[in-house]
Order: C-alpha cells, then sequence, then structure tokens
C-alpha cells in the first residue's frame, strides 16, 4: 500500500464542486474563529455564507466547543434504537418550543437531505395509518432543492441535481416556481403579487389526480438554495389553505429558515402559517457536528403510535440519529440563540442588510436582487460565453478579496453570521464591492 503524500488532492473527490479547477487552485481551510476562516497559505477570510448557511453563531463557538469535547469525554455514542440520552429528550423538547401550534414531535436525522427523506416518508406512512394508502403523489416545487436523497431529489427542481439519475420516484409533479424577475425583481423583502399567479396549477394538479391520490406538497418557505427567492405576500397562507382544504400535507423545508436566518425561529413562526411537517438541519446545532430533524404535527406522531399495537410504530430512523455529540452542540446552539436573543438580534439587523444588498444594483452585470432576513441573493447576466461564468468569477473574486460567498450558476448568496455587528456587514460589501471590480 502507498502512503499517498500529505498534499495529494487526488483521492478526496469532493462534492458539489468543480473537481479538476478547486484541485488546480485549492482553497483549504485549517482552522477559523468567529467571523473568519484561515488558510493553509495564511488567508484569513471572512465568512460572507455561515459556511454554508449553517453556522450563524460564528465558528468556534467557545461554548460549543467545549459542550463537544465534554460529551466526547462523558458518552460518545450510544445506540440510537432502543436506546436514548437524555439529552437528546431536551433537546427535542427544545426545538418543539420554538415550532407553532401542534408541531410537537422531532424525529432526529444526521443532515438535511436525511430529514427530507425521513418527512416524505412520515406523510406515506401516516396516510397509510389512517387508511389512505392511496394518496402516494408527492408534489414539490421547480427550483427546490431538497438535499441530494432520491425522494429529495425526486420532489426537488433543480435540472442539474436530477438529470444524470435516471426516473426518480414515480408520481410527483412539481408547482410553477413562485417569483418572476419580469415583475418582481429588485423587490425588498416579499413580492406584492397575486399567489394564485403561481397557485393555480396546484389546484389543477388535484383536479387532474385526485386529492385521494396526493400525500403531500413540500417547499421551502424561502427558496434558498436556488439563489434567495422570497414568495409573494400570502404565497403560503394560501398554499395552506388549499392543501388543508384537500387533506394534502403540507411539509416545509426549513433547512435554511430554521434557526435564525429569518430573524425569527424558523419560515413556520416568520409567516405565521402552520404546516404539517418540517424539516430542518444546519441551524439546529450550528453545524458543529452534523445533524437534522423533522418535527411532525401531534396528528401525525398520535396516527402512527395509534396505528401500530405492539413493537416499532415508524420502520425509519438512522444509526447516528440523535447523536450525543451533536445533541450537545444542539444544546449548547440552542442556550446561545436564548440567552444572547440571537432572533431578535438578527431581525434588529435586517434592514442594514437590505440596505447594503440593494447597494448592489449599479454593480456590473447585477439583473436582480432579492432579500429577507439575513439572506440576501442576486443575478447577474449571464456572459456571453455560457451561463454559471460570471458566477464563478465573482465567487472567486471574493475569495481573493478574502470573502467567502456562495454561487450557484450565476446567481450569488450572501448569509451573513446571524450574530454580526452593522461593521462586519459593512466589511461583507466592501470586499464585495472590490470583488466586483476585479470583475471589469
Ligand atoms: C432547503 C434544504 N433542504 C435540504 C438540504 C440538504 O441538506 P444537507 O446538505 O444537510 O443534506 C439543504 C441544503 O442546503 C437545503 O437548503
Amino acid at each position: 500500500m502507498t502512503q499517498a503524500p500529505a498534499n495529494d488532492l487526488s483521492a478526496y473527490w469532493m462534492p458539489f464542486t468543480p473537481n479538476k479547477a478547486f484541485k488546480a487552485a485549492p482553497r483549504l481551510f485549517v482552522a477559523a474563529e468567529g467571523q473568519f476562516y484561515f488558510t493553509a497559505d495564511g488567508r484569513k477570510v471572512r465568512d460572507g455564507f455561515s459556511g454554508l448557511w449553517c453556522s450563524g453563531l460564528g465558528h468556534c463557538h467557545p461554548r460549543i466547543a467545549e459542550a463537544i469535547a465534554a460529551q466526547a469525554r462523558r458518552l460518545d455514542y450510544s445506540p440510537a434504537f432502543n436506546f436514548a440520552t437524555p439529552d437528546a429528550f431536551r433537546l427535542a423538547t427544545e426545538i418543539a418550543d420554538q415550532f407553532p401550534g401542534a408541531l410537537n414531535h422531532v424525529f432526529f436525522t444526521n443532515s438535511g437531505s436525511e430529514a427530507v427523506d425521513t418527512a416524505l416518508k412520515m406523510a406515506l406512512a401516516y396516510h397509510r395509518a389512517r387508511g389512505e394508502g392511496s394518496r402516494t403523489r408527492l408534489i414539490g416545487r421547480i427550483n427546490g432543492y431538497h438535499g441530494v436523497g432520491f425522494g429529495g431529489v425526486s420532489v426537488g427542481g433543480m435540472p442539474n441535481n436530477r438529470k444524470a439519475f435516471g426516473p426518480l420516484l414515480p408520481g410527483v409533479d412539481h408547482l410553477p416556481f413562485p417569483y418572476d424577475a419580469k415583475v418582481s425583481g429588485f423587490t425588498r423583502g416579499q413580492p406584492d403579487r397575486d399567489p394564485m399567479a403561481y397557485l393555480a396549477e396546484l389546484e389543477a394538479l388535484i383536479t387532474l389526480h385526485d386529492a385521494s391520490t396526493i400525500a403531500a406538497v413540500i417547499v421551502e418557505p424561502m427558496i434558498g438554495s436556488a439563489g434567495v427567492f422570497i414568495p409573494p405576500a400570502g404565497y403560503l397562507a394560501r398554499l395552506r389553505e388549499i392543501t388543508a382544504k384537500h387533506g394534502v400535507l403540507l411539509i416545509f423545508d426549513e433547512v435554511i429558515t430554521g434557526f435564525g436566518r429569518l430573524g425569527s425561529p424558523n419560515g413556520a413562526t416568520f409567516f405565521g402559517v402552520e404546516p404539517d411537517l418540517c424539516t430542518m438541519a444546519k441551524g439546529v446545532n450550528n453545524a458543529a457536528a452534523p445533524m437534522g430533524a423533522v418535527i411532525a404535527s401531534s396528528q401525525i406522531h398520535d396516527t402512527m403510535m395509534d396505528a401500530t399495537a405492539f413493537g416499532i410504530e415508524f420502520f425509519h430512523g438512522y444509526t447516528y440519529s440523535a447523536h450525543p455529540l451533536a445533541v450537545a452542540a444542539g444544546l449548547a446552539t440552542q442556550a446561545v440563540l436564548r440567552e444572547e436573543g440571537v432572533y431578535a438580534r438578527a431581525a434588529a439587523l435586517a434592514p442594514l442588510f437590505e440596505d447594503l444588498m440593494h447597494g448592489l444594483r449599479d454593480k456590473p452585470h447585477v439583473i436582480d436582487i432579492r432579500n429577507l432576513g439575513l439572506a440576501g441573493g442576486l443575478t447577474l447576466a449571464a456572459d456571453p460565453e455560457g451561463p454559471g461564468r460570471r458566477g464563478q468569477a465573482l465567487f472567486l473574486a471574493a475569495y481573493e478579496e478574502g470573502l467567502s460567498i456562495r454561487a450557484n450558476g450565476d446567481t450569488i448568496a450572501i448569509a451573513p453570521i446571524l450574530t454580526s455587528r452593522p461593521e462586519d456587514l459593512e466589511d461583507i460589501f466592501s470586499r464585495l464591492g472590490r470583488a466586483f471590480a476585479r470583475l471589469g
């Protein structure tokens, strides 16, 4: 067996990364503190994207790091099936306390993708348990991102994530993308547009397939990964009305909107709409260890519990569900969110963030800007040589200016750390301004 040299980059096949380009000019983070990463070649890079939407409290938060270290010494692993730790129940309760209404029961996973597949399976199993096993169809949305499991890719609506992987799950439809830059471009916050412009299709699908065949609709309350697109005012409330009327479950994928991104504990609370299931991950434990979760309504949970007289009620779970290290990080994260009033602080910072985002309007190639809470997205006109080149160029220029942002094709997303001070936001945007200047 050969020992690869420490700087051999060939063995690691990187996710969602242009591997060849990366390995020709790698960006290797070796440490982090607060709002900054430190690279192997001695750079200090401001985190303008909270990791990947996930480290809202900044990096290496001492309380979270200490909680993980102490847990690793006390109890490293406890079997997830037939055993549990007291802290897993504590964290579930703390999460449930932050979701509205009847959303009361938390099932732990290790990622957003697993949370999505879990929620879809819960929806199917719930209908079956209540004698409506014909409800098997799932409805997602164009440009939706629900992770990379087969379930999530099936209901997801990003073409590049789907096209290589065959027919995916059968019986899936997609709602229209609820945003049109031609009418809503450069809107601050939620566009003012008749939600039925985008929801009439749901009624048409229900008529076509009959409600008795449809299990659930899944949407991101705010579209994140596709580039921060905000649904029109009233869209989610109307979606709730239509799904409820037809006995179709509504799932909010809160992987990005959970735990503060909108200056609120979650999108359900922010938009004042109560779905039947929510997925979450990322901010639940500041991404200091892998963790995701699904929260289910009491109706779903109790139906599943009551349907089985003896034994396992839901044949689903992961070896690392409620992993003690992830739970320790989760409890510490939730304590910091609570004690430091992070949701309110993020909400208070949002107007400045909005102004800074929309201050980019006159930068070269910018053709749209959107924002909500501490999430911002902008679209660049595609380079004549092909889509995605300008987005990648701005991403690289930002890195040269010591700033990490996210590019998806020609859309750019900014997601500052939730505990930023105004001067942190200003520094993000001055670095971004210099990055635009490099684009020419
Ligand atoms: C809305 C949404 N759902 C699911 C996922 C997948 O999460 P993970 O990468 O943890 O599997 C993401 C990741 O960005 C997401 O934004």
